[in-house]
């Protein structure tokens, strides 16, 4: 097969001074990409910036014989985003890529979340993926070509405790990347997200034996795939970690429409409901899938 090369095209990596982001800027820049790599080199819990982060990438990066330019505003703000996209087209003169990764965490039960934590988390992952992406969707719409790639967790997906800021965020940007992919369909941009597990500095006390087999690395050729030319999906989210590469579906049960419709007959139907067989189940593609399938059960019925 062809390598897939990335010659005259330009990323932006959000975060991308450490972790998984400097490993897609190292994987997308090894195959010819010009990278503007910003980190705003802020501790795990947003607190603090340095500029010697998103530098010592794009030092790596040159040493290989690559393109970058460092960028160290802050995603979480419209101006910051702005600046960001503006950093690119004064480097490089175009965005053909954007892989939105820049995130912190700030961890607590819900019951005892205060306002700081839930509005820090929510403006770096998911306002962040607005502020940096409105300007590089509306530069990709003019030329009619780009693609996105958002970083979604399992966290939000599935669930996980002391993480509703965070996961709700990750949820929030599941929904952005489905939403972003009809309304790029038609101008040649692919919108996806990855929702990854890797050994980085916000995992590094919880993966234990499984972090020897989940680097950074294993999570960077999805990532190239999906911010290339040849990336022939829209919309979806993978699961990726260690090589392991999985589609995360948001499907339905076949459903049933009440005869009578009481919280009474639903105690009885839940089981039905519920129930998700082989083939008993639908993956609606859009709000107009969802709504066809609807009109389709009642009017079986009527
Ligand atoms: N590591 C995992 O297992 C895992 C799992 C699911 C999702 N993720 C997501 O992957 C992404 C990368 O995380 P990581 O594990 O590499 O952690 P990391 O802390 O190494 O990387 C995050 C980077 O984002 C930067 N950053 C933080 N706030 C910023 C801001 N406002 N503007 C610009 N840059 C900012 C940080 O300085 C840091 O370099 C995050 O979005 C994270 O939520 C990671």
């Amino acid at each position: 097969m062809t390598e897939l090369r990335f010659e005259g095209r330009v990323a932006i990596i959000t975060g991308a001074g450490g972790g998984l982001g400097r490993s897609h800027a190292l994987e997308l820049a090894r195959r010819g990409a010009q990278i503007l790599v910003n980190d705003l080199g802020g501790a795990l819990d947003g607190s603090g910036s340095s500029v010697t982060a998103a530098q010592h990438v794009v030092d790596e990066i040159t040493a290989l014989g690559g393109v970058a330019a460092p960028n160290h505003d802050s995603v979480s703000t419209p101006e910051g985003g702005q600046a960001i996209v503006q950093a690119a087209i004064d480097a490089f003169g175009r965005v053909d890529v954007l892989v939105n990764n820049a995130g912190i965490l700030r961890d607590k039960a819900f019951h005892k979340m205060d306002t700081a934590m839930i509005d820090s988390v929510i403006d770096v992952h998911l306002k962040g993926a607005f502020y940096v992406g409105q300007p590089a969707f509306r530069l990709m719409r003019e030329q009619g070509y780009g693609r996105i790639v958002n970083t979604s967790s399992a966290s939000g997906l599935f669930g996980n405790f002391g993480q509703a800021n965070y996961g709700a965020a990750k949820a929030g940007l599941a929904g952005l990347t489905r939403v972003l992919a009809l309304e790029g369909a038609g101008h040649g941009i692919k919108v996806n997200a990855i929702a990854p597990i890797a050994s980085t500095r916000m995992t590094q006390d919880i993966l234990g034996e499984l972090a020897v087999r989940v680097s950074p690395d294993s999570v960077s050729p999805l990532v190239a795939y999906l911010a290339h030319e040849e990336c022939s999906v829209n919309g979806h989210v993978y699961s990726v970690a260690g090589g392991r590469i999985a589609r995360i579906l948001v499907a339905e049960t076949e459903g049933v429409v009440l005869a009578e419709n009481t919280p009474e007959a639903i105690v009885a139907q839940l089981g039905v409901i519920d129930e998700l067989t082989a083939d008993g189940f639908h993956e609606p593609l859009s709000l107009d899938d969802e709504t066809t399938i609807i009109a389709k059960a009642l009017a079986e019925v009527s």
